[in-house]
């Protein structure tokens, strides 16, 4: 590409995923908040982020922590106002590092004065905008199956004796994207927020809009999976297709990340369309990969082949507000220091869930303190600044328990720490931004040994060699790529011999990015 034209942003850039209620308390309420996001920038720029993505901050009554939005264009004054929100952005943009919100646009809440609209009575003008059907009392229109409860994806309003469809919560009523007026309603949402100023959306089940108007069963085989997680309709392409338009006519490179929670590297790839529908799109079969080597050379391999051919750029991301934090998962900070080399290394748009920069583990929640219809109280715990008893919030009763040892697992402790993994991270942000082919290289999997995966990143002269050793034993590994090179350590999981040569050993569960010494 020539040096007009550089990579749009978001290509080259790390996205950093703040969950408002989780990162830090302004006002006392114990429920993190704009204010509070704004006033911890800092902290984000000094990592090296180069774009935030806000998790919902809508007026909401948080039966699903705001996923259930009542007003898509005010803020709920548990996180502040809109006034705070143009400060966020303000503020965030006077550092360089761009905003996306999340648009939830599957469902909205059973309280939106639409739904509200659509249940009062079947002639109700709204009564189109959510999708209802006959079914008897009995018997639900369908088979399919509720995300989080595991019930029908349906419910029967007495009033009118109809049942509504709700892919997730019953307070969550899906809309039937089927009728032009939604999706005009919802484009006014958009340019509401982008006229605010903001770089883009994260779409919130963004494969779940399009819905066949018959509405069929799902196999047998499938009855009983939740049916967010394989409804796959082709009518929501031309749907994504609208909403890119409308965000490419935005000066500014706006852009579109989708949630497409189907478990299939292929048919996430497909949501790309011919470059004309979502920017970037999750790709979440290597979130729920083990740490093993051979399962992230095929997560790598598949990337490659299904997002390769249609130009279509990757994204990784191994933790967010929906799944246990990887630092659990893979069981040892050593682990999650490896998993940091690789996430930052690999090729496509790393997204970092706040918290893990810190190394935070989930919050063990005893059952009394359970707030979450779908068990993901431990990855929303609320993140410590420092070791005083509130932990920077401004409170100590914050919403949700703190994550395990916060007294020494906090952004200030390991700030002073030069060895923690939080400067490990910010060592891995400041290689990527020095090279171009971290940024945007190709990737190459390199011969080696049973335990380590290796892979060579290049572009246009720039190399990069990242060794990852998924063992708990020490390993070796011979660099044969160019006989007589001698390559440096640049960044080491566990930090040791940077800046020096090369030695051809990995330590236990540790990574390293290699430089060319010439
Ligand atoms: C997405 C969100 C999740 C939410 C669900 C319903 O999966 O990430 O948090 O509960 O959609 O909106």
């Amino acid at each position: 590409m020539p040096p007009s034209m550089p990579d749009p942003w978001w290509q080259s850039a790390v996205i950093y995923q703040i969950y408002p209620r989780s990162f830090l308390d302004s006002d006392e309420d114990g429920v993190g908040d704009l204010d509070g996001a704004r006033s911890r920038l800092g902290h984000l720029s000094w990592l090296g982020v180069d774009a935030v993505w806000l998790s919902p901050f809508f007026r909401s009554p948080m039966r699903d922590f705001g996923y259930d939005v009542s007003d898509y264009c005010d803020v709920d004054p548990l996180f502040g106002t809109l006034a705070d929100f143009d400060r966020f952005v303000a503020d965030a943009h006077a550092r360089g590092i761009r905003v996306l919100i999340d648009l939830v646009a599957n469902h909205t809440s059973d309280q939106h004065p639409w739904f509200m609209d659509s249940r009062s009575s079947r002639d109700n003008p709204k009564r189109d905008w959510y999708i209802w059907r006959d079914g008897t009392p009995d018997c639900p229109p369908n088979n399919w199956i509720a995300s989080f409860t595991n019930e029908p994806a349906w419910t029967r309003d007495e009033k009118t004796g109809q049942w509504y469809l709700h892919l997730f919560l019953p307070e969550q009523p899906d809309l039937n994207w089927g009728n032009p007026e939604v999706e005009a309603a919802v484009h006014e949402v958009m340019r509401f927020w982008l006229d605010r100023g903001v770089d883009g959306f994260r779409i919130d089940v963004a494969h779940g809009l399009g819905k066949d108007p018959r509405l069929l069963d799902d196999p047998p085989e499938l009855a009983g999976v939740p049916h967010s997680s394989i409804h796959n309709d082709p009518r929501t392409h031309a749907i994504l297709r609208r909403l890119r338009h409308l965000v490419d006519g935005y000066p500014g490179e706006r852009m579109l990340v989708g949630e497409v929670f189907l478990l299939d590297t292929s048919l996430v790839a497909a949501y790309y369309g011919d470059g004309d529908e979502l920017h970037l799109a999750f790709n979440f079969p290597p979130l729920f990969a083990p740490w093993d080597t051979s399962a992230w050379r095929d997560e790598i391999i598949r990337a490659e082949a299904e997002f390769g051919p249609r130009g279509a750029w990757p994204t990784w991301v191994l933790s967010n507000h929906d799944n246990v934090r990887h630092r659990t998962r893979y069981g040892s900070e050593a682990r999650a220091r490896a998993a940091a080399v690789l996430l930052l290394t690999l090729r496509g748009t790393p997204f970092l869930y706040a918290g893990e920069e810190l190394g935070l583990e989930d919050a063990i929640v005893a059952p009394e303190r359970v707030v979450d219809p779908g068990g993901r109280d431990g990855s929303r715990a609320p993140l410590p600044w420092d070791a005083t008893p509130s932990h920077g919030w401004a409170t100590t009763d914050p919403w949700l328990p703190w994550p395990p040892d916060p007294q020494t697992n906090n952004a200030e402790a390991e700030r002073l720490d030069g060895s923690s993994i939080l400067h490990l991270y910010r060592r891995l942000l400041a290689a990527r931004r020095a090279s171009p082919a971290l940024m945007r290289g190709d990737i190459e999997l390199l011969a080696a040994p049973a335990g380590v995966l290796a892979y060579e990143r290049s572009f246009a002269g720039d190399r990069r060699v990242v060794a990852v050793n998924f063992s708990d034993r020490a390993l070796d590994f011979n660099l044969t790529l160019s006989p007589g090179a001698t390559w440096r350590v640049q960044v080491a999981s566990d930090g040791s011999g940077e800046g020096s040569p090369f030695r051809g050993n990995l330590g236990p569960s540790a990574a390293v990015v290699l430089t060319p010494d010439r």
